[in-house]
């Protein structure tokens, strides 16, 4: 086909592929299939019919398939609901004294986490924590996000502060960061550093039963006193013992995030 001036004509595809192939390519972002396959809206082939369905909006337009989206900036919506409010379901971020336990019910009476934070919705303990560690622990009755984070495939990393008998030397802190035999088997690589003489910072991303007592008892310096200062994204230095907060929508975000990242390709 030419034009008045026989020139070829040029055939542009509409505006709404070149802009879907274009955001494609951007780097940043997630496949928003996979955005909202993470976040328990179906597997990624419901997901993608979902959005063939137009009915998947990205900050108010309809969403074309191949769309990648920045969760922290964009505002997904499905059916005209944005898809981080999940009705009903609660995030708290609690700091676990020492002597409480991570059930929700003891036999032997002892306090739990659970009557630390509110009765109603209930929710549960993501992962435990020793009766004798403390620091930050997950709660919440999102069922699916639990189950995510706890799966070791998704490698979500939890920090630690262990206060040890001794100073371990620089032998001993290598065995930790090359990986130890325990009774169950190679820990993997751990980050480990030591901030002062005595005080080992030990990053894992498995969730072994006494993990880090174990490790460091393995290079002949038992812990004192450990405290979780990290789990994935979410720090917390100003949230006393005891005390707990709900998280906030950026940092539910992140946590979806880092439960999906490096984990089994979900559904
Ligand atoms: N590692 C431990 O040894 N105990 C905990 O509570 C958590 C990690």
């Amino acid at each position: 086909m030419t034009d008045s001036h026989d020139h070829p004509r040029v055939v542009e595809p509409p505006l709404w592929e070149q802009w879907a192939a274009k955001s494609a390519e951007l780097p940043q972002g997630e496949r928003l299939q996979k955005v909202l396959a993470v976040r328990g809206w179906g597997s990624r082939r419901v997901c993608e019919d979902m959005i063939s369905a137009n009915r998947v909006t990205v900050n108010g337009e309809i969403a074309v398939l191949g769309r990648r989206v920045d969760t922290e900036h964009d505002t997904v919506e499905v059916d005209g609901v944005p898809i981080g409010l999940k009705p009903g379901l609660v995030y708290y971020l609690l700091n676990k004294p020492e002597g409480v336990v991570t059930t929700a019910h003891d036999p032997q009476g002892r306090p739990t986490v659970v009557q630390l934070v509110p009765e109603e919705p209930r929710v549960y303990p993501v992962g435990r924590l020793d009766q004798g560690t403390e620091g930050l622990l997950l709660m919440t009755n999102d069922g699916d996000l639990a189950h995510r984070l706890a799966h070791p495939s998704h490698g979500v990393e939890k920090e630690y502060l262990a206060e040890v008998e001794g100073a371990p030397g620089q032998g001993a802190v290598r065995r930790l960061r090359e990986g130890i035999e325990l009774e169950d088997g190679m820990t993997a690589p751990a980050k480990v550093s030591q901030p002062s003489p005595g005080v080992l910072r030990i990053t894992i991303h498995e969730g072994r039963n006494r993990q880090v007592r174990r490790m460091c008892e393995a290079i002949g310096h038992p812990v004192n006193r450990l405290v979780r200062v990290r789990i994935g994204p979410l720090r917390d230095a100003a949230l006393a013992p005891g005390k707990w907060r709900e998280l906030t929508q950026a940092e539910v975000n992140a946590l979806v995030e880092a439960a999906s990242e490096g984990g089994r390709p979900v559904a």
